[in-house]
Parts: structure tokens; sequence; C-alpha cells
């Protein structure tokens, strides 16, 4: 496994591969929901490209930035032992340079739930991604459900600029207890971190009011906010059960509908989402074709 920071020593490197590619960009402190992008693109690819870049253009300046974990060796060691050939690590120097002013703006898909929330983010997310896929230029790119609005950002990014590279999403992997496997768990104290079940109850809820043949939109999401109102170190900001395709705020679910939510934890702040459907659908809801 090649460790390479520069544009330049990482174009050598990736003209020297033979064979499909799959990239797996991150931000790094990987945890198993990384390693399972990893080994998935490991299954499907020949080569395998992992991108370590904590990306300062996808946070906002009262964000968490400066104290985003990180741990270089760690995460090599793991990406070492899921035999990963190369591993591109910039420093922001390499992606931003002086003079730097080009960004990606995926449209109206950016504009509700995290967008909301994140002014910029999407920008920052899309124009990083893109940088690397034409840095690496992968031919299948794999990204995790957890992140369900960013999955949908980079596809419609994808096809308008008709980037040539297949992208491949991912199921949330979730500790035992539920809770989504998120680098920013770590700042939760062990108190935080039992309330912190609270987002995949809430999901839950959902999902059961939903089995039981609900489906109006305020039903479900009030089924969601009830759960995180009982949770007294918890506060929602927000809870959405929105159309699949462009994340407008369903008043019925007619056939599925993505259930999503972000909640505060003390200071963190943490999403989740699950797809709500109705059976035999499954398939289609996953953008499996
Ligand atoms: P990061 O938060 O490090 O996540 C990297 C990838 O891992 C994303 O595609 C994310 O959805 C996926 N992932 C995170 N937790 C997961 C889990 N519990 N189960 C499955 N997949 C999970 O997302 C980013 O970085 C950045 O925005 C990035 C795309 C790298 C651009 O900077």
């Amino acid at each position: 496994m090649r460790v390479i920071a520069t544009i330049e020593e990482f174009r050598a490197a990736r003209a020297a591969l033979h064979g499909t590619v799959g990239l797996v960009p991150t931000m790094g402190y990987l945890h198993e929901g990384h390693l399972s992008l990893v080994r998935r693109a490991r299954a499907e690819n020949d080569n395998v490209i992992t991108t370590i870049f904590v990306n300062p253009t996808q946070f906002s300046p009262a964000e968490d930035l400066a104290r985003y974990p990180r741990d270089l060796p760690r995460d090599l060691a793991l990406l070492e032992a899921e035999k990963v050939d190369l591993v591109f690590a910039p420093d922001v120097a390499e992606m931003y340079p002086p003079g730097f002013g080009t960004f990606v703006d995926a449209g109206p898909i950016t504009a509700p739930l995290e967008g909301a929330a994140r002014p910029g983010h999407f920008r920052g997310v899309a124009t990083v991604v893109c940088k690397l896929f034409n840095i690496t230029t992968p031919h299948r790119a794999y990204f995790g459900q957890k992140d369900a609005q960013q999955t949908l950002v980079i596809r419609r990014m994808t096809l308008d600029l008709n980037l040539p590279v297949e992208i491949v999403v991912c199921p949330i992997v979730r500790e035992p207890d539920g809770l989504a496997m998120s680098s920013r768990n770590v700042y939760l104290n062990p108190e935080e971190r039992r309330a912190a079940t609270v987002l995949f109850r809430a999901l839950q809820a959902a999902q059961d009011r939903f089995r039981a043949g609900e489906r109006n939109g305020d039903a479900l999401r009030a089924a969601m906010r009830a759960v995180i109102d009982a949770e007294p170190l918890a506060r929602a900001d927000y809870v959405s059960v929105a159309d699949l395709d462009d994340l407008h705020e369903l008043e019925e679910v007619t056939s599925r509908a993505l259930a999503s939510l972000a909640v505060r934890i003390g200071t963190t702040r943490l999403i989740d989402n699950c797809l709500l459907e109705v059976r035999g659908e499954r398939r289609e809801a996953r953008g499996e074709r």
C-alpha cells in the first residue's frame, strides 16, 4: 500500500494501475462503516483507492473542523489490513492552493435538511468529491447511506457534469445498540453515548408506525419527535419523512420515503436515517436497477 500526499505523485501512481479502480473517499478516523465501503470496493474492483482528507470547505466557521478527530497512523494500519492499493492523504494547501476559486453547486437537492442546517456544506462536499474524482479517476466510487442526502448530491453532480464514475451506495453500519457508526461518536461522554441511541429508537418508532399502516407524514414525524423529546439529553434539529428523489416533505407516503433526523446530544450533532418502504419495493428503494 502506497500513501501519497501530492496530486502529481498520486497521478503517476494511479496511471500505473491496471484494471478497474474503486474509490472510497473519507475524512479519516476510520470505523467499521468506512471499512464496509473499502471491503465492498475491494470485492468489486481490481484496485482500491482510499482518500483521507478533512475537507475544510464543507465545515462552516462555527463547526468542528479544528477538533475533528484524526489518527492517520491508525487509519493507515486499518487500510493496509484491507489490502488497499493507494491512499491519497493531501494537506489543505495541496487541495486548496492560493487563488482557488471554483465550486460545485448541485442545485435544489442541497437546499433542505442538512443543507438548510449547514449552509454551504454540500457546496464543499460536491467540490471536494469532484476534485477527488478528477485526481483519482475511479471506475466506481463508494458512499454510505448514513449520509443519505450526500449520496443524492453526489449522484446529481455525477449525472449533471457527466462524470464517468459509477456511484455505489452501501448500507449503514451500526453499533450493537443501533447507534450508527460515526467518527463524531467519540465526542460523546458515557451518559451522552447512552442517550445517542435515541436516533435509532426514533427511526424504529417511525418504522413501527409505518408497518402498522400509518402513512401520514405528520404522524410519522410526530412519532420520531416524541421519542427525541422523551430523552432529556437530546434536542431535535430536524425530523423528516421525505420523498426519496427530491427530499420534499411528504404529506402521505404512497410507496416509500426516507425518514431522517438530526439530533444534538450535548454539543455533538448526529444524523441517521432509514427507508420506509411498502413490502416488495425494497430493491427499488435502494436505488438498485
Ligand atoms: P466521512 O464522514 O469520513 O464518511 C466517509 C464515507 O463513509 C461516507 O460515504 C459516509 O456515508 C460513509 N459512512 C460513514 N459512517 C457510515 C456508517 N455508519 N455506515 C456506512 N457508511 C458510513 O462523508 C464524508 O466523510 C465526506 O463528506 C466526504 C464524502 C469524504 C467528502 O469530504
